[in-house]
Formats: C-alpha cells, structure tokens, sequence
C-alpha cells in the first residue's frame, strides 16, 4: 500500500504557524531531540509533553528523525484516534532513500467506533513492497499508549509490540532454504534466494492521512469528516541506533563499515547487533507463535491467490 501522501494543503495562516513554532520551541524539548516536522507543520501539534499528528479535511502531518541510522532499534509510544477513526491510517515507518530504497512500516489502520484497528506491517526492499500482514490487537489502542518498535540488525528484522514481537524477517541469504513453485504437473523450480534489506541508512517516519479508499473494511467505510480532527497521540519516540554522519552520502563505504563491522557491537555501545541479537530468544519466539495464533489475520506468504508463485523468503511458512 502507497505510504505516500499526495501534498495537501498547506497551513492557513502564518502569523499562526510563527506562534505555534514558538511555543513549540519551549514545550517540544523531548521530541525535538529526535524528530522534526515534515509535513504540514500546523498538524504536528506539541500539546505539554505530547505530540499530536491531526488530520483534518484540510490535511494530515507528519514528523521524520533528525538523523538517520544504519542498524538499532526505533520505537513510539502511540495511542491511536479514539472512536471514529474509519478511512483513518497512522503510520510509524523506517525508510531509506532512493528507487531502490528499503521500508520498515507499521500501519494502523483505523475503524468504526467499537470496531478493532488492524495493524498492518510490511518491509519493502530494494524498492520492492507487497509483503503485507495484518493483526489485530489484544488490547484497546486508542485506550493508552502502547509502544510499537523495529528492531533492524544485519540477521533479522523484528516488529514488537509492547515488546511482543509480531513479525520477524530473517536475514536467509546464507542459508540454503529456496522458495518453490509447485506446478500443476507435480514437479516445482526453486524461485531464488530470499532478500533481505541492504545497509542503507534509514530515517523514522510518522504521518497520519485519509486512506479511505483501502483502509477501513477494505475501503467500504469512508472517512467521516464531521468527526474530524483525527489526532494521534505519542508520548515518545525513541531512536537507538548508529547514526549515520550528516556529511556522508547513504552510500558511503566509510559509514557502512562503521555501523555494520561486528567488533562494534562488543563494546555494549551497538547493542541491537550483539550476538544475542541476532535471533528471538526461546521466551520471544514461544511470544511471537502466540501472537500469530491469536491475532494473525492476514499474511501475503499464504495469499496464493496474489502470489501463485510463493515468494521466497516465505519458504518454510
Ligand atoms: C553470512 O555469511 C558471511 C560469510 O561467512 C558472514 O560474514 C555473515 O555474517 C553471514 N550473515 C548472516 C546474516 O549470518
Ligand atoms: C512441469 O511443468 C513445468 C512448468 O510448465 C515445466 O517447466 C516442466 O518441464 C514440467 N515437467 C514435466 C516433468 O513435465
Ligand atoms: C473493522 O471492523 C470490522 C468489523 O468488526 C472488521 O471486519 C475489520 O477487520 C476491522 N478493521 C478494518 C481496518 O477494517
Ligand atoms: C565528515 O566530517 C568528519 C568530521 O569533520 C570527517 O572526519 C569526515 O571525513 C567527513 N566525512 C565525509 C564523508 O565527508
């Protein structure tokens, strides 16, 4: 699904945008360390220690991190649009740059009143997404804050909830596992290794937009705009990573081998690559099974019906 948002209309006055950033330059400290405005800069409201994203027919908002990383953990402390959030989707999205860029997102996908969310997650890789699955929640998400994280290390990429993970994505490149196609006479042809992202720096993303052509009961529910404005709330977003030099290009080899090179991780300074790291523990893994048990809804690796031919790196699912 498209996580690009088309424009929209720009703030109304000026003179309030010129206060607004001024009080958000006394009350914003702790999300300014991290984060910056990236769209719509009057709909990235700083409430006392909150930060709100509002969506309204006018617009939505968003916010990017200050930095890029290559590798650690990135994770928000959100509580979703309360009641009417149908046609409603706030995203929290790792990306890099470029054609061939790579993609970690979460997206939620809002809902009638009473009606569950869905939290939709997918990786795209080397410009390349579709690898959709969605949940749903064992708990209320516009209730409280709950924290949505993405840890990203060169063995796995880990969707957690409330430290739950939800989704994990192996690093297979060394393994000999091959997705098959099974044709119609019995026989199958390997379709190729299993992908995995490449170390290219990423920023962290969130924005809120109208998606009522898709998101809500397949887009059968549209956004009700006598109930705007959709805000959702975060009480915190954190970024643990290796930041990459503002000064370096996203390809730049220096940066690459500083952020990737494994004697890093024992100074206990690059945590997310220690080798403990690099798979769930035995605890996460029997968290991961149940999450799927309970909450799984859709996952594009058994959706034969958009892939008849099983994409590799969901070989073995
Ligand atoms: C794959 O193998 C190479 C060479 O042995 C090794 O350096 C690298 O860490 C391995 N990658 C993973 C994800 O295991
Ligand atoms: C089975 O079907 C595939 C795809 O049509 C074909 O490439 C392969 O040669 C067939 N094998 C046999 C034994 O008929
Ligand atoms: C919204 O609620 C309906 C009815 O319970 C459910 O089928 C659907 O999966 C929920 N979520 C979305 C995003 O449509
Ligand atoms: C970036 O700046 C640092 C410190 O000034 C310097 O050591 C480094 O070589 C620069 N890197 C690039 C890619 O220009």
């Amino acid at each position: 699904m498209a996580l690009r948002h088309g424009g929209g209309a720009l703030g109304p006055a000026v003179a309030f945008l010129a206060v607004a950033a001024l009080l958000g330059a006394v009350t914003a400290g702790k999300f300014d360390d991290v984060v910056q405005p990236s769209w719509a800069n009057d709909h990235v409201v700083y409430d006392g220690d909150l930060l709100k994203l509002r969506l309204d027919a006018n617009s939505g908002g968003g916010f990017v991190s200050r930095n890029k990383f290559l590798y650690g953990k990135a994770s928000a402390d959100l509580k979703l649009v309360p009641e009417d959030s149908a046609g409603v989707v706030t995203a929290f999205y790792l990306s890099s740059a470029g054609d061939k860029h790579n993609e970690f997102d979460f997206e939620f996908l809002g809902n009638v009143t009473g009606e569950p969310y869905l939290v939709q997650t997918n990786l795209y890789i080397d410009g390349v997404g579709n690898r959709e699955q969605r949940i749903d929640l064992w708990f209320d998400p516009t209730a409280d804050f709950h924290t949505y994280a993405v840890l990203w290390n060169p063995s796995q990429v880990v969707f957690m909830v409330d430290d739950t993970p939800i989704r994990v994505y192996e690093n297979r490149q060394n393994a000999t596992v091959r997705g098959h196609h099974r044709h119609a006479n019995g026989t199958t042809t390997a379709t190729g290794s299993s992908p995995f992202p490449g170390p290219q720096p990423m920023a962290v993303y969130s924005s809120i937009w109208n998606a009522d052509d898709w998101a809500t009961q397949g887009g059968r529910v549209k956004t009700d705009w006598s109930h705007a404005p959709f805000e959702a709330t975060f009480r915190e977003v954190r970024v643990d990573g290796c930041v990459w030099a503002a000064n370096a290009t996203d390809s730049d080899a220096g940066e690459v081998s500083r952020c990737s090179g494994s004697s890093w991780g024992k100074e206990g300074r690059y945590w997310w690559k220690e080798k403990e790291m690099s798979e769930l523990t035995v605890h996460q893994s029997h968290q991961l099974v149940w999450a799927r048990a309970h909450h799984l809804v859709y996952d594009y690796c058994v959706d034969t019906d958009r892939f008849p031919v099983q994409p590799p790196e969901c070989a073995g699912h």
